[in-house]
């Protein structure tokens, strides 16, 4: 598995504020937005492409065309606030849903909610803020791969190394994208140093 560190100046900066604990709700949306932009791009360049001939005012132009179909699945909820930018960039994107429960240990995790589209031959993209434990994203991807697409990538906004560890285990073949990974999980399972809790901070609730 490849993890891809996407860095950019403007991502470092955007990063620095969705990390600061006086942005507010608003603004952190806005810049989780953004960031989820720079991410989308990189974790989408090995789409397939064909040819498609068209004709500018002025001449016929070889053209370009996407070679297969995009599925973006958010985990809920925080993934939520990564679906805009997907279906701003991404064209005619199809979306699955995928629901996780964290029981009392914050070690197990079961599903609440899934809904998928087909994604045979499909390039899935899964999309969850935060790469804790990684055990959201595992059971997310075990969903996911059952379902015979062509390519899946993972995109998260922080990762921790355990997090990266876990996937890099299980599934050595799925590239992970991030904007940065910290340096540890703490005792509740937080990133740290990383922004505390993205749904909450996204959403303004505690
Ligand atoms: N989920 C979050 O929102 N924040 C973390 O640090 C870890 C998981």
């Amino acid at each position: 598995m490849a993890l891809h560190v996407v860095e950019h100046p403007l991502v470092s900066k955007i990063l620095t504020d969705l990390r600061d604990e006086n942005t507010p709700a608003s603004r952190f949306r806005e810049l989780g937005r953004q960031l989820s932009y720079f991410l989308l791009i990189e974790a989408s360049r090995g789409l397939r492409t064909k040819p498609r001939a068209i004709r500018t005012p002025l001449a016929d132009f070889d053209g370009t065309d996407l070679g297969q179909s995009i599925v973006v699945v958010p985990i809920l909820r925080s993934g939520l606030l990564m679906l805009q930018p997907a279906m701003d960039i991404l064209q005619d994107i199809s979306i699955g849903y995928i629901g996780l429960e964290r029981d009392e240990t914050l070690a197990a995790r079961t599903a609440y909610y899934c809904k998928l589209p087909d994604l045979k031959d499909k390039f899935v993209v899964v999309i969850d803020p935060m790469l804790a434990t990684g055990r959201s994203a595992e059971l997310a991807l075990e969903s996911v791969s059952k379902r015979k697409p062509d390519a899946v990538v993972m995109v998260s906004i922080l990762a921790s190394p355990e997090g990266i560890r876990l996937l890099e285990n299980s599934f050595p073949n799925i590239p992970i994208y991030t904007a940065a990974v910290d340096e540890r999980l703490n005792d509740s399972k937080f990133i740290v140093p990383g922004l505390g809790d993205f749904g909450d901070r996204a959403y303004n609730t505690n």
